[in-house]
Protein backbone atom coordinates (compact mmCIF):
# COMPACT_ATOMS: atom_id res chain seq x y z
CA UNK A 1 0.00 0.00 0.00
CA UNK A 2 1.56 3.13 -1.26
CA UNK A 3 1.02 6.15 0.92
CA UNK A 4 1.70 9.82 0.26
CA UNK A 5 2.51 12.03 3.09
CA UNK A 6 2.06 15.76 3.74
CA UNK A 7 4.48 17.87 6.31
CA UNK A 8 3.26 21.43 6.93
CA UNK A 9 3.32 22.07 10.52
CA UNK A 10 6.42 24.44 11.27
CA UNK A 11 9.12 25.54 9.12
CA UNK A 12 9.61 22.52 6.37
CA UNK A 13 7.43 21.92 3.46
CA UNK A 14 7.71 18.47 3.03
CA UNK A 15 5.84 14.91 1.04
CA UNK A 16 7.02 11.39 0.38
CA UNK A 17 5.81 8.57 -0.53
CA UNK A 18 5.57 5.47 1.81
CA UNK A 19 4.98 1.97 0.96
CA UNK A 20 3.28 -0.35 3.45
CA UNK A 21 4.30 2.04 6.16
CA UNK A 22 8.29 0.90 5.79
CA UNK A 23 9.65 1.23 2.84
CA UNK A 24 10.26 5.04 1.56
CA UNK A 25 10.04 6.08 -2.24
CA UNK A 26 11.24 9.45 -1.96
CA UNK A 27 11.47 12.15 0.77
CA UNK A 28 11.60 15.65 -0.39
CA UNK A 29 12.33 18.47 2.35
CA UNK A 30 11.90 21.71 1.59
CA UNK A 31 13.16 24.02 4.87
CA UNK A 32 12.81 27.37 5.67
CA UNK A 33 15.42 27.62 8.11
CA UNK A 34 17.79 29.84 6.07
CA UNK A 35 14.67 32.70 6.31
CA UNK A 36 13.73 32.18 10.01
CA UNK A 37 17.64 32.53 11.04
CA UNK A 38 17.38 36.36 10.37
CA UNK A 39 14.33 36.34 12.87
CA UNK A 40 16.01 33.91 15.39
CA UNK A 41 13.40 31.89 15.40
CA UNK A 42 10.27 30.76 12.94
CA UNK A 43 8.29 33.68 12.19
CA UNK A 44 4.68 32.02 11.51
CA UNK A 45 3.31 34.57 8.76
CA UNK A 46 6.14 33.54 6.93
CA UNK A 47 6.26 30.03 7.14
CA UNK A 48 3.00 29.86 5.83
CA UNK A 49 3.24 31.63 2.93
CA UNK A 50 6.51 29.92 2.12
CA UNK A 51 4.31 26.38 2.68
CA UNK A 52 1.77 27.73 0.02
CA UNK A 53 4.33 29.04 -2.23
CA UNK A 54 6.14 25.43 -2.85
CA UNK A 55 3.82 22.95 -1.18
CA UNK A 56 2.37 22.16 -5.21
CA UNK A 57 6.17 21.63 -6.48
CA UNK A 58 7.47 19.89 -2.77
CA UNK A 59 4.44 17.32 -3.44
CA UNK A 60 4.91 17.12 -7.21
CA UNK A 61 8.69 16.04 -7.27
CA UNK A 62 7.73 13.41 -4.08
CA UNK A 63 5.36 11.39 -6.58
CA UNK A 64 8.14 11.82 -9.50
CA UNK A 65 10.92 10.67 -7.21
CA UNK A 66 8.83 7.90 -6.53
CA UNK A 67 8.00 6.88 -10.10
CA UNK A 68 4.68 6.79 -8.76
CA UNK A 69 1.44 8.55 -10.08
CA UNK A 70 -1.03 10.27 -7.91
CA UNK A 71 -3.57 7.49 -8.85
CA UNK A 72 -1.28 4.56 -7.62
CA UNK A 73 -1.47 6.02 -4.32
CA UNK A 74 -3.80 4.80 -1.75
CA UNK A 75 -4.01 6.91 0.75
CA UNK A 76 -2.72 10.49 1.43
CA UNK A 77 -1.56 11.17 5.15
CA UNK A 78 -1.33 15.00 5.96
CA UNK A 79 -0.21 16.76 9.47
CA UNK A 80 -3.19 17.77 10.62
CA UNK A 81 -2.20 18.46 14.44
CA UNK A 82 -0.42 20.17 16.46
CA UNK A 83 1.75 22.78 15.16
CA UNK A 84 1.65 26.88 14.02
CA UNK A 85 -2.28 26.65 12.83
CA UNK A 86 -1.70 28.54 9.39
CA UNK A 87 1.58 26.28 8.08
CA UNK A 88 -0.46 23.47 9.06
CA UNK A 89 -3.56 24.56 7.18
CA UNK A 90 -1.84 24.84 3.68
CA UNK A 91 -0.77 21.23 4.01
CA UNK A 92 -4.18 19.99 5.05
CA UNK A 93 -5.90 22.06 2.51
CA UNK A 94 -4.07 20.62 0.04
CA UNK A 95 -4.01 17.70 0.99
CA UNK A 96 -7.90 17.84 1.12
CA UNK A 97 -7.90 19.20 -2.33
CA UNK A 98 -6.06 16.17 -3.39
CA UNK A 99 -8.10 13.62 -1.67
CA UNK A 100 -10.93 15.37 -3.51
CA UNK A 101 -10.01 15.24 -6.94
CA UNK A 102 -8.32 11.81 -6.88
CA UNK A 103 -11.19 10.62 -4.63
CA UNK A 104 -8.31 8.65 -2.00
CA UNK A 105 -9.38 8.30 1.41
CA UNK A 106 -7.70 11.44 3.81
CA UNK A 107 -5.63 10.02 6.95
CA UNK A 108 -5.37 12.91 9.48
CA UNK A 109 -1.94 12.41 11.14
CA UNK A 110 -0.58 13.49 14.77
CA UNK A 111 2.50 15.09 14.38
CA UNK A 112 4.23 13.57 17.56
CA UNK A 113 3.07 9.97 16.78
CA UNK A 114 4.84 10.58 13.38
CA UNK A 115 8.18 11.50 15.11
CA UNK A 116 7.74 8.31 16.55
CA UNK A 117 6.98 6.54 13.06
CA UNK A 118 10.26 7.15 11.66
CA UNK A 119 11.26 4.96 13.95
CA UNK A 120 9.07 1.76 11.71
CA UNK A 121 11.41 2.94 8.93
CA UNK A 122 14.73 3.02 9.80
CA UNK A 123 14.15 -0.16 12.42
CA UNK A 124 12.22 -2.26 10.21
CA UNK A 125 11.83 -4.92 13.27
CA UNK A 126 9.90 -2.26 15.48
CA UNK A 127 6.87 -3.00 17.09
CA UNK A 128 4.66 -1.61 19.44
CA UNK A 129 4.55 -2.04 22.46
CA UNK A 130 7.77 0.18 23.47
CA UNK A 131 8.22 3.19 25.51
CA UNK A 132 8.98 6.54 23.99
CA UNK A 133 10.67 9.26 24.38
CA UNK A 134 9.82 12.33 21.96
CA UNK A 135 11.63 15.40 22.28
CA UNK A 136 11.10 18.57 19.38
CA UNK A 137 11.26 21.90 19.88
CA UNK A 138 7.83 22.04 21.23
CA UNK A 139 7.06 19.17 23.00
CA UNK A 140 9.01 16.85 25.31
CA UNK A 141 7.20 13.81 26.45
CA UNK A 142 7.39 9.94 27.73
CA UNK A 143 5.09 7.86 26.04
CA UNK A 144 3.81 4.42 26.34
CA UNK A 145 3.21 3.36 22.76
CA UNK A 146 0.57 0.17 23.42
CA UNK A 147 -0.23 0.04 19.80
CA UNK A 148 0.72 2.22 16.58
CA UNK A 149 -2.16 4.52 17.61
CA UNK A 150 -2.80 3.51 21.13
CA UNK A 151 -0.60 6.39 22.99
CA UNK A 152 -0.25 6.41 26.75
CA UNK A 153 1.41 10.05 28.39
CA UNK A 154 3.77 8.99 31.26
CA UNK A 155 5.79 12.36 31.51
CA UNK A 156 5.78 15.69 30.18
CA UNK A 157 7.26 18.82 30.30
CA UNK A 158 5.90 21.34 32.70
CA UNK A 159 7.19 24.50 30.69
CA UNK A 160 10.04 24.57 28.14
CA UNK A 161 10.47 21.56 25.64
CA UNK A 162 14.03 20.20 25.40
CA UNK A 163 14.34 21.56 22.26
CA UNK A 164 13.01 25.03 23.16
CA UNK A 165 15.48 25.19 25.67
CA UNK A 166 18.45 24.52 23.58
CA UNK A 167 17.68 27.01 21.26
CA UNK A 168 17.03 29.94 23.56
CA UNK A 169 20.03 28.53 25.33
CA UNK A 170 21.66 28.76 22.23
CA UNK A 171 20.80 32.19 21.31
CA UNK A 172 21.69 34.02 24.30
CA UNK A 173 25.45 32.90 23.24
CA UNK A 174 24.54 34.48 19.89
CA UNK A 175 24.33 31.01 17.42
CA UNK A 176 22.20 30.80 14.86
CA UNK A 177 18.73 29.65 14.87
CA UNK A 178 18.13 26.23 15.35
CA UNK A 179 20.67 26.34 18.11
CA UNK A 180 20.14 22.68 19.61
CA UNK A 181 22.29 21.55 16.43
CA UNK A 182 24.91 24.69 16.58
CA UNK A 183 24.66 23.73 20.49
CA UNK A 184 25.47 19.73 19.88
CA UNK A 185 28.94 20.89 17.51
CA UNK A 186 30.22 22.78 20.00
CA UNK A 187 29.70 21.39 23.07
CA UNK A 188 31.78 18.58 21.46
CA UNK A 189 34.79 20.66 21.64
CA UNK A 190 34.35 21.50 26.22
CA UNK A 191 34.24 20.58 29.53
CA UNK A 192 30.68 19.21 30.34
CA UNK A 193 31.82 19.54 34.02
CA UNK A 194 33.39 23.31 34.02
CA UNK A 195 29.38 25.14 35.05
CA UNK A 196 28.00 23.39 37.29
CA UNK A 197 24.06 23.52 36.75
CA UNK A 198 20.59 22.46 38.55
CA UNK A 199 18.54 19.45 37.89
CA UNK A 200 15.14 20.32 38.08
CA UNK A 201 12.74 17.30 39.36
CA UNK A 202 8.90 18.35 39.31
CA UNK A 203 8.23 16.85 42.83
CA UNK A 204 5.53 13.78 43.12
CA UNK A 205 5.83 13.97 39.15
CA UNK A 206 9.28 11.34 38.76
CA UNK A 207 8.51 11.37 35.03
CA UNK A 208 7.67 14.82 34.46
CA UNK A 209 10.32 17.40 32.98
CA UNK A 210 10.86 21.29 33.81
CA UNK A 211 13.45 23.04 31.59
CA UNK A 212 12.70 26.65 32.45
CA UNK A 213 15.23 26.72 35.86
CA UNK A 214 17.82 25.16 33.96
CA UNK A 215 17.63 27.58 30.43
CA UNK A 216 17.67 30.69 33.40
CA UNK A 217 20.49 29.24 35.26
CA UNK A 218 22.66 28.77 32.14
CA UNK A 219 21.33 32.58 30.84
CA UNK A 220 22.48 34.13 34.19
CA UNK A 221 26.00 32.42 33.77
CA UNK A 222 26.39 34.10 30.54
CA UNK A 223 24.92 37.66 31.63
CA UNK A 224 26.87 37.31 34.89
CA UNK A 225 30.37 36.09 32.99
CA UNK A 226 29.78 39.31 30.02
CA UNK A 227 28.81 42.12 32.80
CA UNK A 228 32.30 41.21 35.31
CA UNK A 229 33.59 40.82 31.61
CA UNK A 230 34.84 37.40 32.50
CA UNK A 231 36.11 35.00 29.87
CA UNK A 232 34.44 32.13 29.58
CA UNK A 233 34.89 29.48 26.63
CA UNK A 234 31.84 28.96 24.94
CA UNK A 235 32.20 24.97 24.05
CA UNK A 236 32.50 24.59 27.76
CA UNK A 237 28.78 26.52 28.97
CA UNK A 238 27.53 24.25 25.64
CA UNK A 239 28.85 21.31 27.06
CA UNK A 240 27.61 21.83 30.84
CA UNK A 241 24.53 22.93 29.15
CA UNK A 242 23.86 19.67 26.80
CA UNK A 243 25.11 17.46 29.77
CA UNK A 244 22.73 18.73 32.32
CA UNK A 245 19.28 18.44 29.72
CA UNK A 246 20.66 14.85 28.42
CA UNK A 247 21.15 14.24 32.14
CA UNK A 248 17.48 14.97 32.86
CA UNK A 249 15.81 13.24 29.96
CA UNK A 250 18.04 9.96 30.17
CA UNK A 251 17.21 9.90 34.09
CA UNK A 252 13.77 9.88 34.18
CA UNK A 253 13.59 7.94 30.71
CA UNK A 254 15.04 5.09 32.16
CA UNK A 255 13.19 5.44 35.62
CA UNK A 256 10.27 5.11 33.55
CA UNK A 257 10.79 1.83 31.53
CA UNK A 258 11.97 0.70 35.07
CA UNK A 259 8.62 1.44 36.77
CA UNK A 260 6.50 0.07 33.55
CA UNK A 261 9.04 -2.76 33.35
CA UNK A 262 9.50 -1.79 29.39
CA UNK A 263 12.70 -2.90 28.04
CA UNK A 264 12.09 -1.52 24.48
CA UNK A 265 12.88 1.86 24.39
CA UNK A 266 12.32 4.41 20.85
CA UNK A 267 13.57 8.10 20.94
CA UNK A 268 12.08 10.64 17.97
CA UNK A 269 11.72 14.32 17.46
CA UNK A 270 14.29 16.81 16.84
CA UNK A 271 16.29 16.70 19.77
CA UNK A 272 16.78 12.64 18.96
CA UNK A 273 19.56 13.70 16.60
CA UNK A 274 21.23 15.17 19.58
CA UNK A 275 24.57 13.11 19.67
CA UNK A 276 24.99 12.60 23.37
CA UNK A 277 21.88 11.88 23.80
CA UNK A 278 22.09 9.11 21.43
CA UNK A 279 25.33 8.28 23.12
CA UNK A 280 24.24 8.12 26.74
CA UNK A 281 21.36 6.29 26.06
CA UNK A 282 23.12 3.67 24.02
CA UNK A 283 25.67 3.14 27.00
CA UNK A 284 22.63 2.96 29.66
CA UNK A 285 20.96 0.22 27.14
CA UNK A 286 23.74 -1.77 26.92
CA UNK A 287 24.27 -1.78 30.85
CA UNK A 288 20.79 -2.74 31.41
CA UNK A 289 19.88 -5.20 28.54
CA UNK A 290 17.15 -2.96 26.90
CA UNK A 291 16.81 -2.79 23.25
CA UNK A 292 16.95 0.84 22.50
CA UNK A 293 16.02 2.44 18.90
CA UNK A 294 16.49 5.43 17.56
CA UNK A 295 15.51 7.21 13.95
CA UNK A 296 18.18 7.57 11.75
CA UNK A 297 19.69 11.30 11.92
CA UNK A 298 17.97 12.13 8.23
CA UNK A 299 14.40 11.42 9.57
CA UNK A 300 14.73 13.01 13.12
CA UNK A 301 13.51 16.72 11.91
CA UNK A 302 10.27 17.29 10.28
CA UNK A 303 10.17 15.36 7.23
CA UNK A 304 6.91 13.54 4.77
CA UNK A 305 8.47 10.09 5.64
CA UNK A 306 7.59 9.64 9.12
CA UNK A 307 3.88 11.17 8.18
CA UNK A 308 3.66 8.84 5.46
CA UNK A 309 4.34 6.19 7.58
CA UNK A 310 2.23 6.64 10.75
CA UNK A 311 -0.21 7.48 8.28
CA UNK A 312 -0.34 3.62 7.39
CA UNK A 313 -0.75 2.50 10.36
CA UNK A 314 -3.84 5.35 11.21
CA UNK A 315 -5.20 4.41 7.90
CA UNK A 316 -5.31 0.66 9.36
CA UNK A 317 -7.10 1.12 12.08
CA UNK A 318 -9.68 3.09 10.27
CA UNK A 319 -8.88 6.48 11.05
CA UNK A 320 -10.26 8.61 7.74
CA UNK A 321 -11.52 12.06 7.72
CA UNK A 322 -13.96 13.08 6.01
CA UNK A 323 -13.38 16.52 3.63
CA UNK A 324 -14.29 18.77 6.14
CA UNK A 325 -11.14 18.13 8.27
CA UNK A 326 -9.52 21.05 10.01
CA UNK A 327 -6.27 21.74 11.24
CA UNK A 328 -5.46 22.21 15.35
CA UNK A 329 -3.05 24.07 16.58
CA UNK A 330 -3.21 21.90 20.42
CA UNK A 331 -4.16 18.01 20.15
CA UNK A 332 -2.86 15.98 23.05
CA UNK A 333 -1.14 12.84 21.34
CA UNK A 334 -3.38 10.22 22.98
CA UNK A 335 -6.51 12.17 20.91
CA UNK A 336 -7.67 9.14 20.37
O1 LIG B 1 11.02 17.78 15.76
P1 LIG B 1 11.55 19.05 15.25
O2 LIG B 1 12.31 19.05 13.95
O3 LIG B 1 10.42 20.11 15.13
C1 LIG B 1 9.33 20.13 16.01
O4 LIG B 1 8.40 19.33 15.84
O5 LIG B 1 9.42 20.93 16.98
O6 LIG B 1 12.50 19.62 16.40
C2 LIG B 1 13.21 20.79 16.26
C3 LIG B 1 14.02 20.99 17.50
C4 LIG B 1 14.71 22.34 17.56
O7 LIG B 1 14.47 22.89 18.84
C5 LIG B 1 16.18 22.01 17.36
O8 LIG B 1 17.06 22.91 17.98
C6 LIG B 1 16.26 20.64 17.99
O9 LIG B 1 15.07 20.00 17.57
N1 LIG B 1 17.43 19.88 17.54
C7 LIG B 1 18.44 19.50 18.36
C8 LIG B 1 19.39 18.84 17.55
N2 LIG B 1 18.92 18.83 16.27
C9 LIG B 1 17.73 19.48 16.29
N3 LIG B 1 18.59 19.66 19.68
C10 LIG B 1 19.71 19.16 20.23
N4 LIG B 1 20.68 18.53 19.52
C11 LIG B 1 20.56 18.33 18.20
N5 LIG B 1 21.52 17.71 17.50
ZN1 LIG C 1 8.60 17.97 14.51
Amino acid sequence: MKILGIESSCDETAASVVEDGRTVLSNVVASQVEEHKLYGGVVPEIASRRHAECISQVVKKALEEANTSLSEIDAIGVTHAPGLIGALLVGVNFAKGLAYASKKPLVPTHHLRSHIASNYISNKDLKPPFLCLVVSGGHSHIVLAESYTRMKIIGRTRDDAAGEAFDKAARTLGMSYPGGISMDIEAEKGDPFSFPLPRPVVQGAPYDFSFSGLKTAIINTIHNAEQRGTEFSKADICASFRWAVVDCLVTNFLKAAEDYKVNTLVIAGGVSANSLLRKRLTEECNKRGYKLFMPEKKYCGDNGAMVASQAYYEYLDGNIAPLSLNAVATLPIDYR
